[in-house]
């Protein structure tokens, strides 16, 4: 093992017990060493269950959407049996993507570009040309792989390891407050804002764990209805984090937000009007709030890199322009892209040969429990390769 990287596993082993008011950053290495990384991929990402959207967007059998998800090209399909699954998109014949990344439409057929092998919405070859002097190639046997997917509250899980425990034990106790993403029909899923940012994934996690921004990155937008000094709630559980930021009832914006959504007590499972900000671990943030609920699930794509997939779920009838990142009236997650923007300087702040760890104020606890977890995965990886 190389010095730097027995280091930043040293340092890791001390957040383990590390105290809420001895609160600091991770190292500068934890977000840009390769060896670290690689650690992150093996022990994290290729074992974890990672939130990639919502069944209501692809509500008709044949409809699709492609990811790739560390490294693997993956589409989401329903099935003519209204089955979701997560294909591999890697044609069976010579190697092509049938799929490539960030397609999403509807189809009956998948054909592979390159001879035209063409697959159904389960995955089963049904058409392959010129192949019966081939005495192996038995068209029957011949599927796109699948990896593990499960429907949870509506929300789509893929976890790249096929010996994965199930997803919905690990987070029983948010099973009900969940529940708010699976409304029925009565509800839809906003266009998905789907970007590249670059920067380290854990910078993007500690900026979803904390309210402590608001007031800094966000002061024209969430601040001025859901400010930073009314951060509460702080609670968090083996895989999963919490905290609520309240509405400001004395600004006009929060009057009108709750207004136009015609919010009572209990809607939402909120008795008071609040960002409601949860965090699965490793990096799937959601948001619940008077009128709607978020998913914002990134994962990285290198270790400078990310792909941030979001979307939100709203009342059908609403005017979902406001909330398409493509359309003119765009408005609503341009929080989303003041987090996105200010990412590449942290990036280039982790670089400095002048960086290190910083101390931590009582609202970013979330980002400790979820270091530890972290620190928890590595180390045991680690542990268990040695
Ligand atoms: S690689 Fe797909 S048909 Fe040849
Ligand atoms: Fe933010």
């Amino acid at each position: 093992m190389s010095k730097p990287l027995q280091g930043l596993l040293d340092s890791c082993r001390t957040y383990l017990d590390l105290p809420v008011e001895r609160l600091r950053t991770f190292d500068p290495g934890h977000y840009t060493d390769e060896d670290f990384y690689a650690l992150e991929v093996e022990h994290i990402w290729k074992k974890e269950w990672i939130n990639v959207g919502h069944a209501s967007e692809l509500p008709n059998p044949g409809d699709y959407f492609s990811i790739e998800l560390i490294g693997e090209p993956i589409m989401i399909v329903r099935g003519k049996d209204m089955e979701l699954r997560a294909l591999s998109t890697v044609c069976r014949h010579r190697y092509m993507l049938v799929a490539k990344d960030k397609e999403a439409g509807n189809k009956s057929l998948f054909v592979c570009p390159y001879h035209h092998w063409t697959y159904d919405t389960e995955g089963q070859l049904v058409r392959a040309m010129y192949m019966e002097s081939n005495k192996d190639f038995d068209q029957e046997k011949i599927c796109l792989p699948q990896f593990r997917l499960e429907v949870w509250n509506d929300l789509i899980w893929v976890n790249l390891d096929d010996d994965a425990a199930p997803f919905a034990p690990r987070v029983e106790a948010l099973d009900d407050l969940f529940s708010v993403y699976a409304p029925g029909d009565t509800w839809e899923m906003t266009n998905p804002y789907d970007k590249i940012w670059p920067g380290n994934w854990k910078n993007f996690c500690e900026n979803n764990m904390e309210g402590y921004h608001h007031m800094g990155l966000h002061k024209d937008t969430l601040e001025t209805y859901s400010p930073t000094r009314l951060t509460t709630g702080i609670t968090w559980g083996e895989n999963w984090t919490r905290y609520q930021v309240p509405y400001d009832m004395d600004t006009e914006m929060a009057k009108s937000l709750v207004e136009q959504t015609n919010w009572t007590p209990g809607d939402m499972r909120q008795n008071q009007p609040a960002l409601d900000i949860l965090m699965i671990h490793p990096a799937n943030a959601f948001v619940i709030y008077p009128g709607g609920a978020g998913f914002y699930s990134l994962w990285p794509t290198a270790v400078d890199e990310v792909r941030y997939r979001s979307g939100s779920v709203r009342p059908k009838g609403e005017d979902m322009e406001r909330f398409d990142p493509e359309g003119e009236d765009y408005d609503s997650m341009r929080a989303l892209d003041e987090d996105g923007e200010s990412m590449p300087y942290i990036a280039k702040g982790v670089r400095s040969a002048k960086a290190a760890p910083g101390k931590l104020c009582w609202m970013e606890e979330p980002i400790l429990r979820w270091m530890q977890w972290i620190s928890n995965k590595v180390l045991d990886g680690k542990v268990a390769r040695s």
